[in-house]
């Protein structure tokens, strides 16, 4: 008998899977909830769904039978209109995970060191492990910001990339342009990954322009509702995106997802009122969490609040939370054992949350 596993790679063998969300019919079933019941604050998604306008467009789509243009044409184009720059400063791909991946697979030789600040989003140590590279991570300050004369004191040897997630996930921490100016100073390229923009407004992508070795990220998961649909994109200087546009997939972006994306781009109305709505959300949800003698929000420039629980471990607040139908986000490592990450919903599912959270921790 052949023991196939004696043939995957020593790196496959050793890799500890990503751990997902579990999907919320899964766990209506498994709490023996109604799917209705269920509060869904632990990914970081847009709480209004996906927008008539997109659905409409989806519907009206004619061109499902055949391959999409590898080239990203005209999403491309539509995606430099909105971040402001040229289309061939712009690649698509499956999600603003797929261009993470893409990125480490043009920079990394074997043992070529990442830099990263931690606590930071869990996929970057997945993707750079399954591309051979060596993730080193420096601590954030206890307020989750990023000293920048510690930075200066770190040693880049080795260091091909930098990472900086800003507005940080899972703390909701901005990175200062200070900060990201002296990375760009060295010889590495420098990843800014802003997934979370449209809920803060805080770029870097103007200095694309005049820095080849910046990448900035951004997604369609969030603000946008499209997280289902896995699409992304980078921006960044011309040589590096045409690096990425020779390694990428040529398919990577789905026909569906470019229709839904068009439509997006062509309803910004519709997503800053939804913005500007969870944003107001965002800051009475802080000032709602404080009152609680348990918790002690983070301000966040995101569509998520990091809350430090004491007195209670915070993995019993997320399960018992989850039974009334509550979904928050723990995190099982060292630095985050304390906390719990709650994204902001609606306002009659905050209520919700914040009526189970009384009726866990008190008034
Ligand atoms: C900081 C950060 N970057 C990237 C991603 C991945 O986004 P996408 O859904 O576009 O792959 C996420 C998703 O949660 C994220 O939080």
């Amino acid at each position: 008998m052949i023991s196939v596993d004696s043939l995957f790679s020593p790196m496959a063998g050793q890799m500890k899977p990503y751990s997902p969300i579990e999907p919320p019919d899964q766990i209506a079933k498994r709490l023996g909830l109604p799917e209705a019941a269920i509060v869904k604050l632990d990914a970081n998604e847009n709480p209004f769904g996906t927008s008539p306008k997109v659905l409409k467009a989806l519907s009206d789509g004619k061109y499902y039978h055949i391959y999409p243009d590898p080239a990203q044409a005209q999403l491309r184009s539509a995606i430099a209109l909105y971040a402001g720059v040229k289309p061939e400063n712009v690649v698509a791909g499956t999600g603003a995970d797929e261009l993470i991946d893409l990125c480490c697979r043009l920079l990394l030789e074997p043992g070529d060191k990442v830099l990263g600040f931690s606590p930071t989003f869990g996929y970057y140590s997945h993707v750079i492990a399954l591309n051979r590279g060596v993730y080193v991570t420096a601590p954030r300050e206890a307020d989750f910001g990023i000293s920048l004369e510690k930075a200066k004191a770190l040693d880049l040897t080795g260091v091909k990339l930098v990472i900086l997630c800003s507005p940080n996930n899972p703390s909701g921490t901005l990175v200062a342009p200070e900060l990201v100016d002296w990375f760009l100073s060295k010889n590495l390229v420098v990843m800014v990954d802003e997934a979370y923009f449209e809920f803060c407004g805080q770029t870097v992508v103007e200095k694309v322009q005049n820095h080849p070795n910046l990448v900035v990220l951004r997604t369609f998961s969030k603000c946008f509702a499209l997280a289902g649909f896995r699409v992304g994109y980078g921006v960044m200087g011309e040589t590096l995106a045409q690096g990425l546009m020779r390694i990428k997939p040529p398919y990577s972006v789905s026909v569906p997802a470019e229709v839904a994306l068009l439509a997006a781009l062509a309803d910004l109305d519709h997503y800053r009122a939804q913005v500007a709505q969870l944003v107001a959300i965002r800051e009475s949800t802080l000032a709602r969490l404080k009152a609680f003698a348990a918790l002690t929000p983070s301000p966040s420039g995101s569509n998520f609040i990091l809350c430090k629980v004491t007195g209670y471990p915070a993995k019993d607040l997320r399960d018992q939370l989850e039974q009334q139908g509550i979904l928050v986000r723990y995190f099982d490592t060292p630095e985050l054992r304390g906390y719990i990450r709650i994204s902001m919903g609606t306002a009659p599912q905050m209520n919700r949350f914040f009526a189970a959270l009384g009726r866990l921790l008190g008034p």
